[in-house]
């Protein structure tokens, strides 16, 4: 697992490093399967814009906040922008609401958020596939199988299964030194019966970057900066909503008690051994609702 006192000895990933990258790739627009963009109606964005800054302002008045509360703000602000956190602090303490409302209109599978972690162009693998890893690469071999399907109950051939975790030491590639470009992620082709086997490492807890603002803030109030160990999926067909989901595990730690409020009942995995040494597997289905 990767605690606090890793980050900060190992030095394999820092709050800049990680802020930086997430930056660079939310500010390009990298994540399409998200419609959105255009015109902001001048209403709506009174609206929006008028509800979150009354929120900000009720906090003030409620907790009678100080000028020297409200200058340690703008500094956590300014840092939060220094360090290209702002992906970061997004994910982890707003997306999640932004999901649920998403969520009302979506039928089909269970989604959850997307966090600040997902990487564009990665290996294109036909199922069964085994995403790319170390020749010595730790952890407990996993499978992951399932079937993808409209809500019509049909086989979407071909869906795309774009995944994405970290190793059992709780690292992403791409955003910590240790492990190499690409490790652990690929976008996996179903088969014409829609049917997707992907082999990989069980993953491992994490906290988010704890040298950064966001990881500051989360101490200083005295909240867990943990995940609970998770695989990222981005499920989509042709003419087929795309599905933005995490899948846990039961009995970890963490589970209920999720920094990034992601962690949902619907999606936690029970994997058994195959029988293959420490090799152990879940079988999960994904449904999909027509565009
Ligand atoms: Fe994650």
């Amino acid at each position: 697992m990767t605690t606090a006192e890793d980050q900060s000895v190992s030095g394999t990933s820092d709050a800049v490093t990680a802020g930086s990258h997430a930056t660079e790739i939310a500010r390009s627009g990298a994540a399409t399967f998200r419609s959105g963009g255009g015109a902001v109606d001048q209403q709506r964005a009174a609206a929006v814009i008028g509800a979150a800054l009354e929120g900000i302002r009720g906090a003030i008045r409620d907790q009678k906040v100080t000028y020297e509360e409200f200058d340690a703000f703008k500094r956590w602000l300014i840092g939060v922008s220094d360090t290209g956190e702002w992906p970061l602090f997004l994910d982890v303490y707003l997306e999640f609401e932004v999901e649920k409302v998403a969520a009302q209109t979506q039928d089909g599978s269970v989604g959850t958020i997307l966090g600040p972690f997902w990487l564009d162009g990665q290996a294109q693998l036909d199922s069964p596939a085994t995403l790319p890893m170390r020749d010595d690469e730790p952890g407990t071999p996993m499978i992951l199988a399932g079937q993808v399907t409209g809500t019509d109950g049909k086989p979407l051939a071909g869906a795309k299964v774009d995944i994405w975790h970290t190793d059992e030491e709780g690292w992403y590639s791409g955003f910590a030194s240790k492990p190499p470009a690409g490790n652990l992620r690929g976008v996996v082709t179903a088969d014409a019966e829609g049917r997707y086997e992907i082999h990989t490492r069980k993953p491992a807890p994490y906290t988010i970057p704890l040298d950064g603002p966001t990881g500051q803030m989360t101490l200083a109030a005295g909240w867990s900066p943990w995940r609970p160990a998770h695989i990222h999926l981005l499920v989509s067909a042709p003419g087929h909503r795309t599905l933005t989901t995490q899948l846990f595990f039961t009995g970890d730690p963490y589970l209920g008690n999720d920094v990034a409020s992601a962690d949902k009942p619907e999606l936690t995995l029970d994997p058994q051994p195959t029988g293959n040494g420490s090799e152990v597997r879940s079988d999960r289905d994904f449904v999909l609702e027509p565009e």
